[in-house]
């Protein structure tokens, strides 16, 4: 099964949608086998964006998401990189399709609610940067027979 890294950015911490987005994923059959609140240093924030350095919206970016605290999350299922991108929407809040997540709660790019891996190689990445393996559980879930 495949892994994603997802998290609540600190104005969707701030407004109150921890649960609602959570929700969203869970009703989707996504599993959670990863899950913490943490204020991202200055060093874990470089490290995470660190390919939109010298990108003019860099220094506003590192600011946001050091601000205040965030939701982490890593998500397992079928295809669910694409699956919770899609679901979240396209990164500018204005141009997301209607009902995904950042339509729903954003309207500014600068503050679009959700991060979410775009490949493989970058879930594998932040997913390390985020969370010791320890922290990842291996269960069962008894409804997944019922989605696939
Ligand atoms: S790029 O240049 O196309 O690769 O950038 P993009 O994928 O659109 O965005 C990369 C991340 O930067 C965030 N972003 C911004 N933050 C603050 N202000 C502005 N203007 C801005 N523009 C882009 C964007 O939300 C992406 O962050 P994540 O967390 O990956 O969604």
């Amino acid at each position: 099964m495949e892994r994603t890294f997802v998290m609540v950015k600190p104005d969707g911490v701030q407004r109150g949608f921890v649960g609602d987005i959570i929700k969203r994923f869970e009703q989707k059959g996504l599993k959670i086998v990863g899950l913490k609140m943490l204020q991202i240093s200055q060093e874990l924030a470089s490290k995470h964006y660190g390919e939109h350095q010298g990108k003019p919206f860099f220094e506003g970016l590192i600011k946001y998401i050091t601000s205040s605290p965030v939701v982490a999350m890593v998500l397992e299922g079928k295809d669910c990189i694409s699956l919770a991108r899609g679901m979240m929407g396209a990164t500018d809040p204005k141009k997301a399709a209607p009902g995904t997540i950042r339509e729903t709660f954003g309207i500014d790019i600068g503050r679009n609610v959700i991060h979410g891996s775009d490949s493989a190689a970058s879930a594998a990445r932040e997913i390390s940067l985020f969370f010791d393996d320890q922290e990842l559980m291996c269960y069962e879930l008894s409804l997944a027979s019922w989605v696939y």
